[in-house]
């Protein structure tokens, strides 16, 4: 299937089959979705594919067991946590290195990275930047944060966002779809994955074969005139 029909064709679906996915397509989606693009490649997301029988009965009751999450074939926890940079680093300042990329592309990972994600006891030096930031924003344009977690966190969750949506593309390539869910309680959910309370659940995405009648009914979107802008 073409990228354009999996895009045209891809549904949220609320009631899944019996029918199993095969781990290969499971798999292939998984690569798809590490391919998205991500900020500065820092790549801090955490895909937690839950097969255990035990812990997918946890995870449906923490979907407030939704009926995506209770027929689905698979469940698929997306988590984005913006420490996961420092894991990250030293495999691409020993890529950049061995690549032979430029020196100010070294610097980026061994110097700029280290600077952004930086924040210090009670956020100082984040505090200290958006006052640096904000002075040297007088005269040029200048990149005003990220300055607090919260932004730290939005950074790791765009990201996040981009690779469920690979992940989904490629299922429905394949001929499943999918139901991409914030109807859970977090804190239920980091329990049982065993994730640190920095990790944010971006998103739990069932998925399997559809039944008939498995979606809310035709798809819908307001019109293009609302949203898309031509400035
Ligand atoms: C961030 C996000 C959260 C969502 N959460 C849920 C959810 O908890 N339960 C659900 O049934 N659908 C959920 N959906 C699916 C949306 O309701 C669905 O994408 C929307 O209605 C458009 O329908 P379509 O995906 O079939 O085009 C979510 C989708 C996104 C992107």
């Amino acid at each position: 299937m073409d990228l354009k029909t999996a895009i045209q064709t891809r549904r949220s679906i609320r009631r899944f089959t019996t029918d199993p996915i095969p781990e290969s397509a499971m798999r292939e989606a998984l690569s798809a979705a590490v391919l998205a693009p991500n900020s500065s490649n820092t790549q801090t997301w955490d895909f937690h594919w839950v097969r255990s029988t035990e812990k997918k009965a946890e995870l449906v009751k923490a979907c407030l067991s939704q009926s995506a999450a209770r027929t689905a074939a698979e469940l698929l926890v997306v988590t984005a946590n913006p420490a996961n940079w420092r894991r990250s680093n030293s495999h691409l300042i020993k890529w950049v290195r061995d690549v032979g990329a430029p020196k100010p592309v070294v610097q980026y990972y061994e110097k700029l990275i280290p600077y952004m994600y930086r924040s210090g006891w009670l956020n100082w030096w984040g505090y200290l930047r958006k006052i640096g930031l904000w002075f040297a924003g007088w005269a040029r344009p200048v990149p005003r944060g990220p300055n607090t977690l919260r932004d730290l966190e939005e950074m790791a969750i765009k990201s996040a966002a981009l690779a469920c949506e690979n992940f989904v593309l490629s299922l429905a390539a394949a001929g499943f779809q999918t139901c991409m869910m914030e109807g859970f309680d977090e804190h239920r959910v980091r329990r049982l994955l065993g994730v640190s309370r920095r990790d944010r659940v971006v998103m739990v995405i069932a998925a399997g074969k559809p039944q008939e009648n498995g979606t809310w009914g035709p798809q819908f979107r307001v019109p293009m005139e609302l949203v898309v802008h031509e400035v």
